[in-house]
């Protein structure tokens, strides 16, 4: 037994003075001191010898294995510096390259200028309140003087929500709203005058077309408190168009109707393409449409409980798709909701 354990230690000695690479270590290791290795199995027979004789042959085992493992561990070493070298010798990596990276996101056109509104009301004072895009009939028409059987209705084709889909019997038609102006509702239901919001969100209607999508988005403001004026709409809508398109732009009022406000303008400013020399985009008009605006209407009050001979308020609605257009002259609304990477990057 003792011979063959010499032996053993003089074949360890040669395979692994020649192992070439990581692998072979490993499988010498195996071969050697592993569970069923050759060391196990000598030392399996030792179970029939005598106890001095065990003992003695138990030391030559032990020494034996130390060697192995000594072989191994030098081995190890050798193999390892071996592989550094050959790397060092290969191909060359150059570390002081500067990195690949990653281009940096951006944020889409229609968020930067939902922001940039948010921005310059919230400089004028108004504060930012937000509303359900999923919405009672209620709110969406009939506390903003919408009566049930209005034609103002068809002009705001509406997705209605079957009630079979709710899970609780709503207290009136439920539909995506299709404007932001439920919101003036439910922020003067909440809460007493004074009051200035802003409204930013997302709006539904059945439309689509080359210049029409059945998602966008606006922004809604309102202000209500003693004597406001339509002299103070004015001032703000124009303050509004100067500090978001720049000095140089002019606004025009045009009496309009919508049934929650008294009177209504639509707001059209200096047509940003040709300065109001006329052009394609204002079908020489000079002037473009941006806003839907005016004095809170009386029943609208009386929906919230406010008091008319108290209190006096405007509104006012603007598209945030038409307004990023016409900032940075993009002629198809397609544009906005492809989101192709080329367009995107340009912002
Ligand atoms: N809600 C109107 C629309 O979507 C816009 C508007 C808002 C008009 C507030 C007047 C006052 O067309």
């Amino acid at each position: 037994m003792e011979d063959r354990l010499k032996a053993l230690a003089e074949e360890a000695r040669r395979e692994l003075s020649g192992a070439p690479d990581a692998g072979a270590v490993e499988t010498a290791r195996v071969k050697y001191l592993g569970k069923k290795g050759e060391l196990s199995k000598v030392l399996g027979g030792m179970g029939k010898l005598s106890p001095t004789e065990r003992r003695a042959l138990g030391e030559v085992a032990n020494s034996v294995k130390d060697e192995v493992e000594r072989l191994l561990a030098d081995a190890t070493g050798r193999v390892q510096d071996a592989a550094l070298e050959a790397e060092l010798h290969g191909p060359k990596l150059d570390v002081t390259l500067p990195g690949r990276g990653r281009p940096p996101g951006r944020r889409h056109p229609v968020s930067r200028t939902l922001d940039e509104v948010v921005r310059v009301f919230a400089r004028l004072g108004f504060e930012v309140a937000t509303g359900p895009e999923v919405e009672l009939d209620f709110y969406n028409f009939q506390a903003l003087n919408f009566l049930d059987d209005h034609p103002a209705r068809d002009t705001q084709d509406t997705f209605f929500v079957d009630p079979a889909w709710l899970a609780k019997r709503p207290s009136s038609p439920v539909l995506l709203r299709t404007h932001t102006s439920p919101v003036q509702v439910r922020a003067m239901l909440g809460r007493k005058p004074p009051l200035r919001i802003v409204v930013p969100g997302r709006v539904y209607r059945r439309d689509s077309d080359i210049t029409h999508t059945p998602m966008f988005h606006q922004v809604e403001g309102l202000l209500v408190d003693r004597d406001v004026t339509f002299g103070e709409l004015k001032g703000t809508l124009s303050a509004f168009a100067t500090a978001f398109f720049g000095k140089g732009i002019k606004t025009r009022f045009r009496p309009s109707f919508f049934p929650f406000t008294e009177p209504s303008a639509e707001v059209d400013i200096t047509c940003v393409i040709c300065s109001g020399k006329g052009c394609r985009v204002c079908k020489g008009s000079g002037w473009l449409e941006v806003l839907g605006a005016g004095m809170v209407h009386p029943n609208v009050f009386k929906s919230v409980r406010y008091d008319s001979a108290d209190v006096t308020g405007f509104a006012f609605g603007l598209g945030i798709e038409r307004l990023t257009m016409l900032k940075y002259a993009i002629d198809d609304l397609r544009l906005m909701f492809e989101n192709d990477a080329r367009f995107l990057e340009q912002f």
